[in-house]
């Protein structure tokens, strides 16, 4: 290799602090590899994953099936652009949406493009199918969100930290609480140029905030009667994480447009799509929208293998019983705690509030002493911290991750 060979973390946190943007601010542990549930630092500790790359890594880390699908498409043929066809896009979408229920894929490479990729949609079928004036449609998103970084994403964001100095911010955006669906029905009542509503089926950035049982469904429902798109950013709740595919599955409502990103590829590849049916997707003509690697063969490879290990492996169903295990005895503990206030989530994608002021460190240095005890996992904000494992946990394995989590928990117990 003609890189420097990295023989401890500590050279490793050193150059990426005198070579890289200073734009994350990582927990120390410097990682080499990855199997399954675990990963090994350099001086070859071995922990388990707690966080999954913010749920891309569902499957577990370097999935044979997946990292297989990649090795194979990858020495056969690896970019075309969209300039031309190639033999395994086609295939793809037709897999995805059958796979998904959806007439059309648009794919793309991160989330935060899929999102950008379905405001323009919103957008142009505003203008274009439901009459509204150009320039003058809305989109409804939610305090709190997170979508993404790209200047458009941050424009609608409330966080400080997001937003500050990037401006001038796009316009466009009409910002409501979450998991209220009175604001949403005055806005939809008051405002004749909505295009979509654009929400997170549980906000996972924000802290993991579920909302209450029917507001989804509820949500669609004042959509469909303002003929207005329901957006669901599924980018960190999609494919199999909540328990089910996608959360909205937990309300049945079917989205008019489904983000996805992260685990569509098992975190093995950069890999992001847009599902709409013809009516919604068919405003997007040749020139209008697009990306060099979007749809690409390996992506579409490595994500047909990833979705096919979904099912395969019954991760849904996994995360769905662990989940419910991992907040049945966090309650437990929680009862006579002083230090965690509650624990909240749905599958495989839960947090805990400590009991501090959303300034204190004290969630930053559990996560470190976690860190010691062999656990990965990271404050989401301020005294919040994100449990967000594989999929493909054990059982055993989970009670093994309780008992880390408690016994440290306690050495932070007044
Ligand atoms: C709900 C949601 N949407 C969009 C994104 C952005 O995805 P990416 O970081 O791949 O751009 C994220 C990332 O955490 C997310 O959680």
């Amino acid at each position: 290799m003609l890189l420097e060979k990295i023989t401890s973390s500590q050279k490793a946190i050193e150059l990426e602090d005198k070579y890289g943007a200073h734009n994350y601010h990582p927990l120390p542990v410097v990682l080499t590899k990855g199997e399954g549930v675990h990963v090994w630092d350099v001086e070859g500790k071995k922990y388990y994953d707690f966080l999954s790359a913010y749920s891309a890594v569902n499957q577990g880390h370097c999935h044979p099936k997946i990292v297989g699908a990649l090795y194979e498409q990858a020495t056969k043929l690896g970019l075309t652009s969209r300039a031309f066809y190639n033999d395994v896009l086609g295939p793809f979408e037709k897999f995805a949406t059958e796979y998904f229920g959806y007439d059309k894929l648009l794919p793309m490479n991160t989330g935060a493009e899929a999102v950008e990729t379905a405001i323009k949609i919103a957008r142009k079928w505003a203008y274009e199918k439901k009459g509204v004036e150009e320039t003058a449609a809305q989109i409804i998103v939610c305090e709190n969100n997170f979508h993404g970084r790209t200047t458009t994403i941050i424009s609608f964001s409330n966080d400080e930290g997001a937003r500050k100095n990037f401006g001038p911010y796009t316009p466009g955006f009409l910002k409501i609480p979450y998991n209220d669906v009175d604001a949403l029905e005055e806005t939809l009542k008051n405002n004749k140029n909505i295009a979509a509503f654009l929400v997170e089926p549980i906000q996972g950035e924000a802290g993991v905030y579920v909302p209450a049982e029917g507001y989804l469904s509820r949500a669609k429902e004042l959509c469909e009667k303002h003929n207005v798109l329901f957006i669901a950013d599924e980018v960190q709740t999609g494919i199999a994480r909540t328990g089910k595919l996608l959360a909205v599955d937990h309300e049945n409502v079917r989205p008019d447009i489904i983000i996805l990103g992260k685990a569509i590829s098992g975190g093995v590849y950069p890999v992001s799509a847009v599902l709409a049916d013809d009516e919604i997707m068919n405003v997007i003509k040749p020139g209008q929208h697009g990306s060099t690697f979007g749809g690409n063969p390996v992506a579409c490879a490595v994500a047909t293998a990833a979705l096919t290990v979904i099912k395969e492996e019954n991760l849904a169903e996994n995360a769905e019983k662990l989940g419910n295990l991992f907040r049945r005895k966090m309650n437990d503990y929680i009862r006579s705690s002083n230090i965690v206030s509650l624990v909240r989530g749905k599958g495989l994608l839960n947090a805990i509030v400590i009991n501090d002021t959303e300034e204190s460190s004290t969630a930053w240095e559990i996560c470190l002493a976690l860190k010691e005890n062999g656990l990965l996992a990271k404050p989401t904000h301020g005294n919040i911290i994100r449990f967000a494992p594989p999929l493909v946990m054990k059982e055993e394995e989970l009670n093994d991750c309780v008992n880390i989590i408690t016994k440290t928990l306690r050495e932070f117990e007044k």
